[in-house]
């Protein structure tokens, strides 16, 4: 069995708006109802979570004004997703949700008392994606010239999670008396600071809340560079990983289950969850017909557009690729200060090609040729999991109505009558269930 999770990869923000399916997403996109049909539809499919990106910005690096961000909607208008974090369980039982929380943003005692208040909401079923913010423009919202150099920006993520975790620990299991006659509710020689000094924080504690059902709420990390799996490692219960095959898939776990070793923690408590888009179809042949319709108008230029505006977001906002001439070489010496590892994926190996090669032969995220009936993926997914060693995927559809039933009513089914998923939840927090297989 393996471990399946929603990537809702552009946040709480405005969903397909304008497609045939995506229905009144274009005025409706800010109210629950869209968000809670997905939950609940995520937990009859089985899914362990929900995974919420979110990002504090309206770009301006493509083309160098935010014309096209805001035209087409790119990352932009997106709200806080932390509220719409227990409207999500509250509609549904057993499902975890994980949202992102940014150490650029967010001081570490702001941030360890809001999960363990939405641990509290939520009943043991939230989890925290810490990430390090992307672009010059998240960092000049929240107080910097420039955000911070890409290394440097997880050595502060390193010591704002040990902050954190000092003080998600700062009150003993012990601590709550819960004694109404004497009276006394804790035991004050339970609760203590954490007093810590270091290059980046002062931090007195204790936290001024008691520990809500996990304790620790869940950590992910989604980045995929060297610092990012030893953060990913140190702390993380899950993370995201960009598959491109089945063998630089297994690699890429091996390597996070040695550094678990190497970091003195157990290898099966971190679930490494491959991002993957199938393309699902009513048969084999109409998913075919299905991508055929996708890698045509990937070629179109709006499509090409699009991605081009998609790298100078993950250069960091450094490199405006509306520059570069489409049919002129692919610039690939440019590393970037944001997503390192999701820059690599379009500069590596692609030496003497042209840029518009490089857009149509690479994608972000990988459909790891699943192409056809949910029967058909499923049985894809199970090889490919045999070969990669365990834990899931993260599925990234755009979110429709229409792809939330063909994923979960159709490919969980799939998965379910091979025994691939799993046919409830046997724990009631995110944790225990992540860990339960
Ligand atoms: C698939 C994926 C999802 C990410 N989601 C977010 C996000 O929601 N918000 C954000 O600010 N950064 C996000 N990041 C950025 C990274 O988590 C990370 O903090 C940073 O950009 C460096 O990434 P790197 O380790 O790949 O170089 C994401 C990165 C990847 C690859």
């Amino acid at each position: 069995m393996f471990h399946l999770g929603w990537f809702l990869g552009n946040g709480y923000g405005i969903q397909p708006w304008n497609g045939t399916y995506a229905g009144t997403s274009m005025t409706d996109w800010t109210k629950p109802a869209i968000y809670r049909d997905l939950t609940t539809s995520l937990e009859r499919g089985g899914y362990d979570f929900l995974f919420i990106e979110d990002t504090s910005m309206i770009e301006d690096t493509y083309g160098g004004s935010a014309e096209s961000t805001l035209a087409y909607g790119r990352m932009a208008p997106k709200n806080d997703p932390m509220p719409l974090v227990p409207l999500l369980t509250a509609a549904t039982k057993h499902i975890g949700v994980i949202s992102t929380v940014s150490t650029t943003q967010y001081p570490p005692f702001l941030a360890a008392r809001q999960a363990v208040t939405l641990d509290h909401l939520t009943e043991g079923r939230f989890g925290a994606n810490v990430v390090t913010s992307v672009t010059h423009r998240v960092g000049q919202n929240f107080g910097y010239d420039k955000l911070p150099p890409h290394d440097e920006r997880y050595e502060r993520a390193e010591e704002w999670l040990d902050v954190v975790s000092k003080l998600w620990e700062s009150w003993d299991e012990d601590a709550l008396v819960h004694d109404q006659i004497t009276p006394r509710y804790a035991d004050h020689t339970k609760v203590h600071t954490i007093d810590h000094h270091g290059k980046y924080f002062d931090v007195r504690g204790p936290l001024n809340t008691i520990p809500g059902p996990q304790r620790r709420p869940v950590v992910a990390q989604a980045g995929n560079s060297i610092p990012g799996r030893e953060l990913a490692a140190k702390h993380a219960d899950t993370m995201l990983a960009m598959g491109q095959n089945p063998d630089q898939m297994k690699a890429f776990r091996d390597d996070m289950r040695q550094r678990m070793i190497a970091h003195g923690r157990n290898p099966d408590d971190l679930k490494v969850m491959f991002l993957v888009t199938p393309m699902l179809g009513e048969t084999d042949a109409h998913a075919q017909q299905r991508e055929a319709e996708r890698v045509a108008y990937a070629a179109t230029d709006e499509a090409l557009r699009d991605k081009l505006w998609s790298l100078s977001y993950v250069s960091g906002g450094e490199v405006d690729y509306a520059q570069f001439d489409l049919d002129g070489p692919m610039p690939t010496n440019i590393v970037g200060n944001g997503e390192q590892s999701s820059m690599k994926q379009y500069t590596q190996g692609n030496e003497g090609k042209t840029l518009r090669e490089v857009l149509l032969e690479r994608r972000q995220i990988n459909d790891l040729g699943l192409i056809g009936s949910p029967d058909t993926v499923a049985a894809k997914m199970g090889e490919i999991m045999d070969h990669v060693g365990g834990d899931g995927f993260l599925l990234y559809p755009e979110m429709t109505r229409r792809t939330i039933a063909e994923f979960t009513d159709g490919l969980s089914s799939a998965l379910r009558k091979r025994g691939l998923i799993r046919d409830g939840y046997d724990h009631p927090t995110l944790r225990e269930n992540l860990r339960s297989f």
